[in-house]
């Protein structure tokens, strides 16, 4: 995807290197989870094996990244926030894990190697989805607490995002979307949930991690929830328009799926400009933060013209 222009209302300072951030941020949190999760030889060293497997085999590690980035433009520093994004990355890994499965998209290729129930089998994949949801709890309530955010506030906003109201209503509605026509409002519906709730849980992590105001926590929320929607537009034009190879994942399967998507509702060039619209609001919703938001601007610009 290349013809994606850079929204007009505001741009990211050029100087800002984020290869290099992405680059650090994954290595801290990297380290961070390889600290958290029972080592590969730890018994059953099956489902270890499962857990990290999927969970190391190179995601982009866009939600951690966008939790750091939060709590910086907060005035925050990362170490508070490793915590919560390494479970939102190990919630992020589970429904991958479990997306993937037969009885869902019924897909061979996740993160450019075999998924995870190819290789250790359908009801080893369940338990290494449901030992990574468990795990990202576990680590959750190691978070430091605050005044204004206590362990409770953390823990109740992780579980609220992956719950039935928002990532698995999405997931339901997205199956039950299957093959059928359905409007574009329903749609929204499906991304506000099976996608949006966990990259908006991210940023507001990352802001509660940094003690964040109540106006910053609600710039987050609004920035979140938009570049929410637009990655998972981006995620269902990438479908079409990129291989196999570039994705790491099999491209096309929506279509042969019949998925409703935004591409299939309402072609390619208007789910394009969809996304930028969104991602223009995303970066509105950043003026609290007065230029302070350099790693958040750029990450929803870099979200926008991703080929992976
Ligand atoms: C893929 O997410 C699943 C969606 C919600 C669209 P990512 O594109 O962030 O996947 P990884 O983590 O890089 O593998
Ligand atoms: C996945 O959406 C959303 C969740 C796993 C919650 P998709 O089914 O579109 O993601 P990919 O394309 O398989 O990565
Ligand atoms: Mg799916
Ligand atoms: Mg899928
Ligand atoms: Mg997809």
């Amino acid at each position: 995807m290349t013809t994606t222009a850079r929204p007009q209302s505001a741009t990211p300072r050029p100087s800002f290197d984020l290869p290099a951030y992405l680059a650090a941020s994954t290595a801290a949190v990297n380290r961070a989870l390889d600290r958290f999760l029972p080592s590969e030889t730890t018994k059953p060293a099956t489902i270890h094996k499962a857990m990290r497997y999927s969970l190391f085999a190179g995601g982009k590690r866009l939600r951690p990244a966008l939790c750091l980035a939060a709590a910086e433009a907060c005035g925050g520093r990362i170490t508070p926030a490793l915590p919560l994004a390494c479970a939102v990355e190990c919630i992020h890994t589970y429904s991958l894990i479990h997306d993937d499965l037969p009885a869902m998209d019924n897909d061979d290729y996740r993160r450019g190697k075999p998924t995870n129930h190819k290789v250790f089998g359908e009801g080893i994949a369940v338990l290494a989805g449901d030992a990574l949801l468990t795990q990202a709890f576990e680590i959750a309530a190691q978070a430091q607490g605050w005044p204004r955010y206590p362990h409770r506030a953390l823990v109740l906003e992780v579980a609220k995002a992956a719950g039935s109201l928002q990532l698995i209503a999405g997931q339901v509605a997205d199956l039950e979307g299957e093959g059928k026509r359905i409007s574009a409002e329903e749609l929204r519906y499906i991304h506000e949930r099976k996608t949006s709730a966990l990259l908006c849980c991210s940023v507001r992590l990352g802001g509660m991690s940094a003690n964040g105001t109540p106006a910053q926590l609600k710039a987050l929320t609004a920035f979140g929830y938009h570049v929410g929607l637009a990655f998972q537009i981006i995620d269902d034009i990438l479908d079409v328009t990129q291989t196999s190879e570039q994705l790491g994942k099999t491209a096309g399967k929506d279509a042969k799926a019949q998925k409703a998507t935004y591409p299939s509702i309402v072609g390619l060039e208007k789910s394009r400009a969809i996304a930028q619209r969104l991602t223009a609001k995303a970066f509105a919703a950043l003026k609290p933060f007065r230029g302070k938001a350099v790693a958040l601007e750029a990450l929803a610009q870099f979200l926008l013209v991703r080929e992976k």
